[in-house]
């Protein structure tokens, strides 16, 4: 069969396996093709246990695979083939050297312009697909066209928006497709082929143009809005505890405001996944590059702040459980760092998990589908771990619950139940708000939900 396009990913992550999923799926014209450096990632693509775990996304899969969408590690072959390249590369906070800690480390995607530029034959369409810094396109640009003479490259930017866990959701119905170009003719072209793709499923009033560097930075900058607002309530909650106010009460009153909105403002044990931090920390980087000490300030705040969040869950824990937790066993319902996913990066169960072993505690860790990365997070420390599928088994004996992922079986559990098996005087820190804290008081445990009044036994001496 012969397509109408050849379009090649390269990075079979979160990001480019559903990302190309879906185009395969919308689009029967194209062959899409995924490759990656990490074959075992590849042989899982092709393989009935995908990679990651995101919902909907095994049945597009299943329904374009070997008719129009490909895994595979042949990079250059992939290469020469294509019109459309996108790179989905991971760009994560780098370690070493400049910047470490705070700048993107760009080797992956390098080391991908400098594949690319090798192996080209033809005129290519280079989509940055990855989260980049402002300007890397530049760069892609000069990487490129140093020393490949004949070959063009146009170089997009189109950001991914979507959010884990909704990833099939997001792409099917997204509030926008952004997708950044330079005024220049091939520009404009390669941008209209894009759009084109795009177009086979999204309305075109919801694909949106601007020129490149507007679309680089938009996509740090919305992570940083959308991670603020997290922050925002949350510092909120620290508040609350202490002044007896509630903070859903208080997010609810705030979110009807229209001008504010009512999204995002679930106050939290802290936002965890591999994006909002390393995005703000890349954009705060990028502000003190130029001298925007101030500007970097305010934005470096909002992860500051979900640092201090994690950290008072933690103390809160120990604090009330007498300021010892030597020997007892904590049940931590949920890993990964949001519900419906495996993915555990910058989960904040990590560091309670980490910092819980510190103080002694035996853990019990539950997690639907989390449960391979929380034992690889924690190789190394989780000689006093259990690793339990069924949360009824993980709780019993326990002293302590800690929510960390709000699993919507987690607010379904017969709670009575929970409470007979564990030791005495039992606790539940709800660290996403998702139970019904007074009816587990009523049961017997003492509660600690976030951004609201405790409800405990103690006072009334009656354990
Ligand atoms: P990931 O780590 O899941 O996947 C990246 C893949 O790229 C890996 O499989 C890796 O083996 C592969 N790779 C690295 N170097 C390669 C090379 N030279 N050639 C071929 N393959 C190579 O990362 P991800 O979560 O998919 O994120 C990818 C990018 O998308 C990042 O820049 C991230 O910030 C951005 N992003 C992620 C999300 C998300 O929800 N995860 C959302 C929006 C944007
Ligand atoms: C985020 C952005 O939403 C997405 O647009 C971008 O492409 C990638 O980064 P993701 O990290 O997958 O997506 O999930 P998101 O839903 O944003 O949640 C991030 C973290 O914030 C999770 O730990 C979540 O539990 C937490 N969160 C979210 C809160 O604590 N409170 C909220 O109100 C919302």
């Amino acid at each position: 069969m012969t397509f109408e396009r050849n379009i090649l990913c390269i990075g079979a992550g979160y990001v480019g396996g559903p990302t190309m999923a879906m185009i395969a799926y919308k689009c029967p014209q194209y062959r899409v093709m995924v490759v990656d450096v990490n074959p075992e990632r590849i042989a899982q693509w092709n393989s009935d246990q995908l990679p990651i775990y995101e919902p909907g996304l095994e049945q597009i899969v299943r329904s374009a695979r070997g008719k129009n969408l490909f895994f595979s590690t042949e990079i250059e072959q992939g290469i020469r083939e294509a019109e459309i390249i996108f790179v989905s590369v991971n760009t994560p906070t780098k370690t070493y050297g400049a910047g470490a800690g705070m700048a993107a480390d760009l080797q992956y995607w390098e080391k991908t312009a400098t594949q690319i530029r090798k192996h080209a034959r033809t005129h290519k369409i280079i989509v940055e697909k990855s989260t980049l810094p402002v300007k890397t396109a530049q760069a892609m640009q000069r990487i490129l066209s140093a020393g490949n003479e004949g070959v063009k490259f146009d170089v997009l930017s189109n950001p991914e928006f979507l959010a884990e866990g909704t990833a099939i959701k997001d792409l099917e119905d997204p509030d926008r497709v952004l997708i950044g170009s330079e005024e220049t003719p091939g520009g404009q072209r390669a941008r209209e082929m894009l759009t084109a793709v795009y177009a086979n499923w999204v309305p075109r009033e919801r694909i949106v143009a601007s020129n490149i560097w507007s679309s680089e930075l938009s996509k740090l900058v919305a992570n940083a809005f959308l991670a603020q607002r997290i922050s925002s309530i949350n510092s909120i909650s620290a508040l609350c505890e202490k002044a007896d106010a509630d903070v859903e009460e208080v997010a609810r009153a705030v979110g009807m405001d229209s001008r504010v909105g009512n999204k995002f403002l679930n106050a939290s044990v802290g936002f965890g996944g591999s994006c909002f931090k390393k995005d703000i920390l890349n954009l705060v980087y990028i502000c003190r590059f130029y001298q925007l000490h101030e500007v970097a300030d305010y934005w470096e705040g909002v992860v500051k702040i979900n640092e201090y969040q994690k950290e008072r869950f933690i103390l809160n824990m120990l604090s009330t459980m007498f300021n010892t937790l030597a020997g007892k066993r904590v049940c931590i319902l949920g890993f990964a760092f949001k519900a419906n996913t495996g993915d555990t990066r910058e989960s904040p169960a990590i560091l309670v998990a980490q910092r819980l072993i510190e103080e002694k505690a035996e853990l019990v860790i539950s997690d639907p589908q989390a449960l391979r990365n929380a034992r690889s997070d924690l190789k190394g420390v989780d000689e006093n771990i259990a690793y339990v599928e069924d949360p009824y088994e993980a709780a019993e004996g326990c002293n302590a619950i800690a929510v960390l992922t709000e699993w919507d079986q987690y607010a379904q559990l017969d709670y009575a139940r929970i409470f007979k098996s564990m030791r005495k005087p039992a606790f539940i820190f709800d660290g996403r708000n998702i139970l019904d804290h007074s009816k587990l008081f009523d049961m017997g445990f003492n509660v600690f939900p976030i951004g609201k009044p405790a409800y405990t036994h103690f006072d009334a001496d009656n354990l």
